[in-house]
């Protein structure tokens, strides 16, 4: 398997040194349109970087694969240029910020018969693998209500994200927990409705959602309830804040994604460590690395149950509903 990296930022960065640690793939070429940031990261990982995906793939004929980690609205082009040469792909979640991206990077991918898989990272964390479990199998689902809260601090639209006025708190977060409530809930939304607030951002100069509330009615009945918020305090113990709660007729499971048990105190206040991603021998290990992982067993041909095309085109639909009613004050509803 030898590997294009699309997007040498924060994640595609970080998977290029993990597929590097995987024996059964070769990182082969880089590519970001900023010059510094594909210059750093060619040289960190050994590689020739690109300014642009199709000088990329003009260089590197032996190219069987791509990640796709441009951010949110720049997906469409990258994937389709990479679909077309042949590549089997992983695409950063959402797999795009419009019906007509991702319907495009579909057929391209249907055309080229290549495969992809979408990073809707979440079902590689144990915590929520094994809430699934526990509320047993299709055919039982007994779950009614989820309730879920993921928020940011403020930092991460203001000064982690350069592009963060490009993409919503609906767009950056709820692809994340719309994703786990459908394959938590074994079903799939119809009709949302959503309300949300832009005072803090836009003045702040990031012309975006300061937060977003959606409330889906699901395909058998049950509800999910999004929240989603991009201005946290930065004095909250981690950079997101992740609560989860499942609801059946006679259970109640909680699930907190950004607290893992440990708290420490220093002169700037109290913070908890994230494990998500961590050094280990000498390697990256965690949760995005187990699903980058995975995109190298599907490649070779492993049966491995990952998030698909259908996945993210349903997500894209869903969240694209999300904006269509904060803008309408109406439900809106998903096709089938
Ligand atoms: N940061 C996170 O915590 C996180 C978590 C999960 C998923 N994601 C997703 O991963 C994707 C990337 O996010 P990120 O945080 O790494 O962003 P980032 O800004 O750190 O990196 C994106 C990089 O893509 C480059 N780029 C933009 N357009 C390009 C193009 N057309 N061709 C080549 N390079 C291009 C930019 O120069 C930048 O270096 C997004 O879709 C995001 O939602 C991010």
């Amino acid at each position: 398997m030898r590997v294009g990296v699309v997007g040498g930022g924060i994640r595609g960065g970080m998977f290029a040194r993990a597929l590097q640690e995987d024996a059964a793939a070769e990182v082969v070429a880089i590519c970001d349109r900023s010059a510094p940031v594909c210059e750093s990261a060619a040289r960190a990982l050994g590689v020739p970087g690109y300014a642009d995906v199709a000088e990329m793939l003009a260089a590197h004929p032996e190219l069987t694969a791509a990640v796709i980690a441009t951010p949110d609205f720049a997906h469409r082009e990258a994937a389709v240029q990479c679909a077309r040469a042949g590549l089997d792909l992983m695409i950063e979640k959402p797999l795009a910020t419009g019906t007509d991206d991702a319907e495009a990077i579909a057929a391209a991918a249907g055309e080229a018969g290549v495969r992809v898989m979408v990073g809707f990272e979440n079902r590689w964390n144990i915590r929520f693998a094994s809430a699934r479990e526990l509320l047993g199998s299709a055919a039982e689902s007994r779950v009614t209500a989820q309730i879920v809260h993921l928020n940011d601090t403020i930092h991460v639209p203001t000064r982690m994200l350069s592009w963060a006025g490009l993409s919503s708190p609906a767009w950056f977060l709820m692809p994340h927990t719309l994703d786990l409530a459908c394959w938590i809930g074994r079903t799939r939304p119809v009709a949302v409705y959503a309300v949300g607030a832009r005072t803090v951002l836009p003045e702040a100069g990031v012309d975006t959602w300061d937060r977003v509330t959606a409330l889906f009615t699901m395909a058998d009945g049950s509800h999910v309830s999004l929240n989603s918020s991009w201005i946290l305090p930065e004095s909250m113990p981690a950079v997101f804040d992740f609560r989860y709660e499942i609801q059946t007729a006679s259970e109640l499971v909680h699930i907190d994604g950004s607290n893992n048990g440990v708290l420490r105190y220093d002169a700037d206040g109290a913070h908890w460590p994230q494990y998500g991603v961590h050094e280990h021998g000498g390697r990256i290990e965690g949760v995005p690395i187990d699903m980058v992982r995975d995109f190298v067993r599907l490649v070779r041909g492993e049966d491995v149950d990952v998030p698909g095309l259908a996945d993210g085109l349903l997500i894209t639909e869903a969240i694209a509903a999300v904006h269509t009613s904060l803008e309408t004050g109406r439900v809106v509803e998903i096709a089938d």
